[in-house]
């Protein structure tokens, strides 16, 4: 029995749909944690393309239980319209769990997102504009609604009323906008509730059961380590906690219940949204990667910003989230680049830092100290053994595991789910 978290161990975006995905296959839950519809996990299964938001890639598996604990938002119109799309291909809801601790993403949290974001103006954090972090906001400040609260009209009516007592306020006198009205909002969200009812449950008893009935659990993260809102590039984060600690209160589920966890990472870097990114390729390099890489946001379809792969960042992913082994992902996409940099450090001031710092945006900049590696021209999507890979590639995933120290246990070679390596 082995418990797994797959986390990201970048911006996100590092391919944890992917490896989920091909190593559900031997679990029986698949888990989201955290995080809402910011989140897109790409998954392909032979020809066939899914895009999941919400719901954990186990659910393409028609035998595993797919859970979304408490710690995610949701917001009923996106879990509806990605329940439906699943089911008009084929795919069984059947065993499908939802939280109803779980916090719901209301009307007026998608606009204040928009709201505050055009307000900070130029220091805006770029988010996705799904109401995450509003959304988040009144979880802590106590005047969020849950999902358990969708089922009861008069409960719901009389939190929607308490919470729309103070936004309005916001809306009319900050902003400038229309009041908005608990029953109109009733009204909009009466078809999604009545379709997410029969999913609810208490999901923290029902893992602690299959726990206890020694079934194996997946932890599905989303977003990455550095947007998380503790250990990431404050303010330039979600307003949640991916990292591997976010599995315990996000599910309910203690930590002596986690055997592993692999951090996903990309074989370069990616971000999307504002924020410090010291190893930015803004050169053609930074487009090779995005074209080859199909560097394009799967949620708000924004390109990303790409990068060399930075080591600093993944040595504190290994520390904050104690990863056991990690999954290097996309390592096809360098194929055919002369020389492959890998940012060992940074050069801040005269001093050489090579612990990642708490803030990255400083009047002395962090300036990435790169050593370079020959790269291989071979088409290595076809690998299925590691001596079958180029000699470089093999060098150059040796030298991230002794950099880092912690194994490559899984080196993906292409977006499919055979596409990997497993030593
Ligand atoms: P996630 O949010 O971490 O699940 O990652 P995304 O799905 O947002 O982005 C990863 C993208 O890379 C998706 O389009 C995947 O299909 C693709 N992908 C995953 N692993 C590999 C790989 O090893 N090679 C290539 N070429 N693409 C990959
Ligand atoms: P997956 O699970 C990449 C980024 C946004 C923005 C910041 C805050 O696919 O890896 P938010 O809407 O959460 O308030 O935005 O976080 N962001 C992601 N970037 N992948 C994600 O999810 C992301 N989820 C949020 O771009 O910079
Ligand atoms: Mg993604």
């Amino acid at each position: 029995m082995a418990n797994k978290i797959v986390v990201g161990a970048q911006w996100g975006d590092e391919g944890k749909g992917k490896i989920t995905d091909m190593l559900a296959k031997t679990a029986d839950l698949v888990v989201r944690y955290g995080g809402g519809n910011n989140a897109g996990h790409t998954v392909i299964v032979d020809d066939l393309k899914f895009e999941l938001h919400l719901i954990p890639s186990g659910i393409l598996y028609e035998d595993k239980m797919s859970v979304l604990g408490g710690g995610v938002v949701i917001d009923p119109e996106a879990m509806v319209a990605e329940m439906e799309g699943l089911k008009e291909r084929g795919i069984s809801l059947d065993n499908l769990y939802i939280s109803e601790t779980a916090h719901v993403i209301m009307p007026y949290h998608r606009l204040l997102d928009g709201l505050e974001e055009k307000r900070k103006g130029d220091s805006k954090i770029g988010t996705t504009g799904k109401g995450i972090g509003p959304c988040y906001t009144d979880k802590t400040s106590r005047r969020g609604i849950r999902i358990a609260d969708l089922l009861d009209e008069k409960r719901l009516k009389a939190k929607l009323e308490q919470a729309l007592d103070f936004h309005n306020e916001v809306l009319e006198k900050i902003y400038g906008e229309e009041k908005l009205n608990a029953e109109d909002i009733i009204e909009e969200y009466r078809p999604y509730i009545e379709k997410i009812k029969p999913h609810v449950t208490n999901t923290s008893l029902l893992l602690n059961k299959a726990y206890a009935e020694d079934k194996k659990i997946f932890f599905e993260g989303a977003q990455g380590t550095l947007l998380d809102i503790d250990y990431g590039t404050y303010p330039f984060v979600t307003s949640s906690n991916p990292t591997a600690g976010g599995v315990c209160t996000g599910t309910g589920m203690g930590p002596t219940t986690i055997d592993d966890v692999i951090g996903v990472t990309k074989a370069y870097l990616t971000r999307v949204g504002e924020g410090p990114f010291p190893t930015e390729l803004d050169n053609e390099w930074g487009e090779f990667l995005r074209d080859k890489g199909h560097e394009y946001g799967v949620t708000t379809g924004r390109p990303r910003r790409c990068g060399w792969l930075d080591i600093p960042i993944l040595k504190h992913a290994v520390r904050v989230n104690g990863l056991t082994e990690i999954a290097l992902t996309k390592i096809d996409v360098l194929t055919g680049i002369e020389e492959i940099k890998v940012c060992t450090a940074y050069k801040h001031g005269d001093k050489i830092v090579e612990e990642f710092p708490p803030y990255l945006e400083n009047e002395i900049p962090y300036e990435p100290v790169y050593e370079s590696w020959p790269g291989w021209d071979e088409d290595i999507t076809g690998c299925r053994n590691y001596d079958e890979l180029p000699i470089n590639a093999q060098r150059y995933i040796e030298r991230i595991e002794e950099l880092v120290g912690v194994p490559a246990e899984i080196i993906s070679v292409g977006p499919g789910r055979k596409e990997a390596i497993i030593r």
